[in-house]
């Protein structure tokens, strides 16, 4: 048994709200939507599907067993586990690129949650209402100005950008289990509710239908030629490649946000039954907000593809339009803020834990340290929606001419980062730690079916699937 210094979650169901609550986030509400929008709709997200089903669900439950069995922080539990299995030191690696991975991902996430910060005071004062006595065409101009001049005016991200980052760190300051357990615990449901809400709402819309029909309809075309011009078409990996990256994000996977929640897990507990509650529940938050999304999107005459922007300009005329939508519309973007909170803390984590554990850190100065680091880098993003929007750092690469440094920082992060980190997790694990390791992690045997299928998964069909995906977006196949 490998020793700790940190803390252990109350009980399972701790366990399960707070990797829920790391899964369940902006990946789920904002980015799932407006990604299967980019991406043509269907055959996104078969793909997002197919990985959160093959390569999600069996690497969620590795890397809590990572986390479980070396107790750590992710840098830590890699090295003891390592030396455990008589492999390379090498192996923290995958620690450190974790930790680089969820500061980098912070640094977004925060802007992002700002919006959605920004969108309560909006929202408490009526600000929608006012589209009940506009014309279509006029909505559509109402709520892209709103959401346009926000994102223009870089002092105005700053703040919400401060507030959010300081949120943060006051909750990673109380210690994950003392500041975490209480509030997830009426958060997540609360979240859940309001969702139902909506999708009650979005049913009673007119094309909600249109809506399912773009979601679940398969066009592959779709999601292999997103580039599509009137005059020319090219075939692409990077809808793929999105969807398996959106895969690895929205279930928190790949840089030890899952293992570091891992390391604090009662002994006894179910890794498989656990995992697979966090895996249902995220699918689930992901695919209803998608459909309350595009049924607004339909109903209304809006852009699938309008990019990040998408939450923020569809969700309010729904508001807008409700019975005490004012109110709902409150509750909903405190609840998308907080939910991004839940996620947050998961992701600076990791290496709050190691500077704690190696370097003589007090919890109070890891945190100022790395919440200061995290909000410098989040200027970047901050200003790629403003002042810097026009600069496009990798210029010089085709495939990267046109991206900003928020999306390179999505891109190197989700696309690259995240299916990286899960890939060398399945390898680590189902190739060099001893059987009998795993299976006593696990409270499982190697004969049950279930075990068997998770081994064959992680073994073969995970690096595989990883692989090939890889392979693909940098244009093998094509
Ligand atoms: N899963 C979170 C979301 O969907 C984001 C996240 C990614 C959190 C990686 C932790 C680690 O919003």
């Amino acid at each position: 048994m490998n020793t700790s210094i940190h803390s252990q979650w109350s009980s399972k169901l701790a366990f399960i709200f707070a990797a829920t609550g790391s899964a369940v986030g902006l990946g789920n509400i904002w980015k799932f939507p407006y990604m299967t929008g980019e991406y043509g709709g269907g055959a996104f997200v078969i793909v997002y599907l197919l990985c959160v089903a093959l390569m999600g669900l069996p690497i969620m439950m590795a890397e809590v067993m990572l986390g479980k069995r070396g107790r750590n922080s992710p840098i830590n539990s890699m090295k003891i586990l390592a030396a455990e299995a008589k492999q390379s030191q090498w192996w923290q690696l995958l620690g450190w690129s974790g930790v680089v991975a969820g500061i980098l991902i912070l640094s977004f996430y925060s802007v992002v949650a700002g919006w959605a910060l920004a969108y309560v005071p909006k929202l408490a004062t009526g600000e929608f209402l006012i589209i009940n006595s506009m014309p279509l065409a006029e909505v559509q101009t109402f709520i892209d100005a709103t959401f346009n001049s926000l994102v223009a005016n870089p002092y105005n991200l700053i703040i919400w950008h401060t507030i959010f980052m300081s949120l943060t760190m006051l909750i990673i300051l109380g210690g994950v289990q003392g500041g975490l357990e209480r509030a997830l615990t009426f958060m997540m449901p609360a979240l859940f509710v309001l969702l139902l809400i909506l999708v009650a709402y979005a049913m009673t819309t007119s094309n909600f239908m249109d809506g399912v029909h773009f979601m679940f309809d398969i066009n592959f075309n779709n999601l292999l030629y997103p580039n599509c011009t009137a005059t020319s078409c090219e075939l692409s990996g990077d809808g793929i490649l999105a969807a398996m990256g959106q895969a690895f994000f929205s279930l928190s996977l790949g840089m030890g946000a899952i293992m570091v929640y891992g390391a604090y897990l009662p002994d006894k507990t179910s890794i498989a039954q656990t995992t697979a509650i966090v895996v249902i529940a995220d699918t689930l938050v992901a695919i209803l907000a998608g459909l309350i999304i595009f049924a607004i999107v339909f109903s209304n005459g809006l852009e699938p593809g309008a990019g990040v922007s998408l939450v923020f300009k569809t969700l309010p005329i729904a508001f807008g339009q409700m019975p005490f939508g004012s109110l709902f519309g409150t509750l909903f973007f405190i609840l998308l803020a907080l939910a991004a909170w839940s996620s947050a803390i998961s992701l600076i984590e990791p290496a709050v834990a190691w500077l704690i554990e190696t370097k003589r850190f007090k919890r109070l100065g890891a945190t100022l340290f790395l919440g200061i680091l995290t909000w410098l880098l989040g200027l970047l993003t901050v200003f790629s929606f403003n002042i810097w929007s026009e600069i496009n750092p990798l210029f010089m690469f085709p495939n990267f001419a046109d991206k900003t440094f928020f999306d390179l920082i999505d891109y190197l992060t989700s696309s690259i980062m995240l299916p990286l980190g899960g890939l060398f997790m399945a390898i680590f694990v189902a190739w060099l730690m001893k059987k009998q390791i795993i299976e006593a992690e696990l409270n499982g045997s190697s004969k049950h079916f279930g075990y068997r299928i998770w081994y064959f998964l992680l073994r073969y069909i995970t690096p595989l699937g990883v692989g090939l995906v890889f392979l693909n977006a940098i244009g093998i196949f094509s």
